[in-house]
């Protein structure tokens, strides 16, 4: 590229030959067109770094099981939602269906929620071996009094827990869980929650093996369990 620039009376500035007046227009088309080459660099570059900033302080709520294998801790200390004190270790030897959301939510946590029940419904006998948890993300509202209201519409087997507000964030920053009030009038008490819609599978060691996507099928969950039930090493 020439390093030459324009004068203050628009004369070329560069060693060599004067230039013709085609050869002129053409160099001045081509800085031109540089000019918004760099341009479009440059907001292509303001874009990606705004891309990241976001992308850093809002998480994308549902990770790959890749990024997700590596840092998740399966550890929580709650109520269940007939008021008793549990623990990961209290599910130790069962395969854990964790998913978490609040009881207010209008549609993601009922769908999620429904799911599960036709997994346990479609394992029968099979699923003894299997726990389903829903884990409030709300505790303001979510007494163990709400939750047991809420999951017993869905299935028996599903335990619900909720806790201090402590004691519930810590069990989401354990699982990688993303969750944030959002403040919303036409939800009641003016909030609603966002959080991860994926469904964690944790082995009877407590050690989590793989999220399914809050989209995946009853039939998919329940085959990819029996697999799992069968110690087959294939999910
Ligand atoms: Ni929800």
């Amino acid at each position: 590229m020439s390093t030459g620039g324009i004068d203050a009376n628009g004369q070329v500035d560069r060693d060599g030959p004067p230039e013709s007046e085609p050869m002129r227009r053409s160099l001045s088309r081509l800085r031109t067109v540089r000019h918004i080459l760099w341009g479009v660099i440059l907001l292509a570059g303001v874009g990606l770094g705004g891309f990241e900033l976001w992308h850093r302080t809002r998480p994308d709520p549902n990770p790959t099981a890749q990024e997700m294998a590596s840092s998740i801790v399966a550890n929580f200390t709650l109520s269940t939602h007939t008021g008793a004190t549990a623990s990961d270790a209290t599910y130790r030897g069962r395969w854990l269906l964790v998913f978490f959301g609040f009881t207010h939510c209008p549609d993601v946590c009922p769908t999620g929620l429904a799911t599960i029940a036709q997994v346990m419904d479609e394992l029968g006998p099979e699923g003894e071996a299997v726990q389903p948890l829903f884990i409030s993300i709300d505790p303001e509202r979510d007494t163990p009094e709400a939750m047991a209201e809420f999951v017993s519409a869905f299935h028996p087997r599903i335990v619900g827990l909720t806790g201090a507000t402590e004691a519930v964030a810590a069990a989401a920053k354990n699982f990688r869980v993303y969750y944030e009030r959002v403040e919303d009038a036409s939800s009641p008490n003016g909030y609603t929650m966002e959080h991860t819609t994926s469904i964690y599978l944790i082995d009877p060691e407590g050690r989590f093996v793989k999220p399914y996507s809050y989209s995946a099928t009853s039939e998919d969950i329940a085959d990819s369990l029996r697999r799992k039930l069968k110690g087959k090493g294939q999910i």
